[in-house]
């Protein structure tokens, strides 16, 4: 095991903020976490786990110990007559794995192509797009506890998914409190890609393809290709502009609330879910109250989808959270609407 002092951490985090990481050491496989938990010093610090980073905001220099996870290796795990089930390692890119299953003739994931981040971020908080999130391809993770050093299984009740919410995003605030937020590190995620294989088309920007294509049974590989193209046309890839994706998650409103709103906002963009709640469109609320293409400092609303926050060049995270909590207060003197942001703010 290796610590690295000082480590810049604008490479690892694709927001693009410049911060240092106090320090860092790589963990490429559980011997190295369990290292860490062996160590006198290093066990009683606290620590941070970084994937990809497409998920973080930081305000500053990370004081705690980051821990940036590098475990690779994709393997079929199991092929039964009801599923294949994949083993990626959690360092590997998400996208990656997404292309790997369909080249290997196991299909499944093509709605979630795209998706900045890591494998062992994809759980955390629980990814999802066009009709699909990570929870419904979900079989088990392996993960280090960072206190004793032990390995773990969790299954997805163990997990607790919720929308864009795991267990992994919550530290525990008292003891016995769930919560594995800095306490665990996840290395192994694998995922179950069920037999025989049905398309997922019900979303909108899906079902518009299929209008425009004529197709109206498409393969896994064609739906990749489509949800490849809708997201490069509507999202900033940030390799090119620093952003985290939606900013914020999309809030859930009673009926009463959403009749409420529609009376005096009739255009509303809303969903209504199977609990009887309904889901409203967060890109929508802030495009309505005039946001696209603002800035504060370097730090704007992309022009294409109100719900993404971009760094324009240089932006520091007090910019992005500035804007973040300018949205957060016209929207809700607007709608009475509280935004809950998606990232990660370290
Ligand atoms: N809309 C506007 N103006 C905007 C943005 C959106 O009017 O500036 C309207 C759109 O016209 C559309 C609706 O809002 O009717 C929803 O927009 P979109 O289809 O782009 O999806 P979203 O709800 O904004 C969610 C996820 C995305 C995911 C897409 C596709 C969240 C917070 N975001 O976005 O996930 O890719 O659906 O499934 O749930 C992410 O989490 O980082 C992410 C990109």
């Amino acid at each position: 095991m290796f610590i690295e002092a000082n480590v810049p951490l604008q490479p690892h985090n694709t927001f693009g903020i410049v911060a240092k990481a106090h320090a860092l050491v790589r963990v490429r496989s559980e011997a190295d976490a369990q290292a860490v938990a062996a160590d006198p010093a290093l066990r009683v610090m606290p620590k941070f786990v970084l994937g990809g980073g497409s998920n973080l905001v930081l305000t500053g220099d990370v004081k705690p110990l980051v821990l940036k996870v590098e475990v690779m290796g994709i393997r079929l795990v199991a092929d039964t007559p009801k599923a294949w089930v994949v083993e990626a390692g959690a360092g590997e890119n998400w996208h990656s794995v997404v292309a790997w299953t369909l080249a290997h003739g196991h299909p499944g994931l093509e709605n979630l192509a795209l998706i900045p981040g890591t494998m062992g971020a994809s759980p955390v908080q629980n990814i999802g797009a066009y009709g699909v999130e990570l929870q419904d391809r979900f079989e088990s993770l392996d993960a280090v506890d960072l206190a004793t050093g032990q390995t773990f299984t969790l299954d997805a009740a163990q997990c607790a998914f919720g929308y864009r919410d795991s267990v992994f995003k919550h530290a525990p605030t008292r003891p016995g409190d769930l919560g594995l937020a800095g306490k665990a590190l996840i290395t192994r995620v694998r995922l179950r890609l069920p037999k025989p294989w049905k398309p997922v088309l019900g979303y909108a920007d899906l079902e518009k393809k299929m209008v425009e294509t004529g197709m109206t049974q498409p393969s896994a590989q064609k739906i990749f290709d489509w949800v490849c193209a809708i997201r490069r046309a509507k999202l900033p890839d940030p390799q090119v502009v620093g952003n985290a994706g939606s900013f914020f998650k999309n809030p859930t409103v009673t009926p009463e609330q959403c009749a409420d709103i529609i009376a005096r906002e009739p255009r509303l963009v809303h969903y209504p879910m199977v609990d009887g709640n309904v889901k409203l469109a967060a890109g929508w609320l802030i495009d309505a109250c005039g946001w696209k293409g603002k800035s504060v400092g370097q730090a704007s609303v992309y022009e294409k989808q109100a719900l993404v926050l971009v760094n324009r060049g240089g932006a520091t995270g007090g910019e992005v959270m500035t804007l973040a909590k300018a949205i957060q207060t016209s929207v809700y003197e607007r709608f009475g609407i509280r935004l809950e942001p998606e990232p990660v703010v370290m």
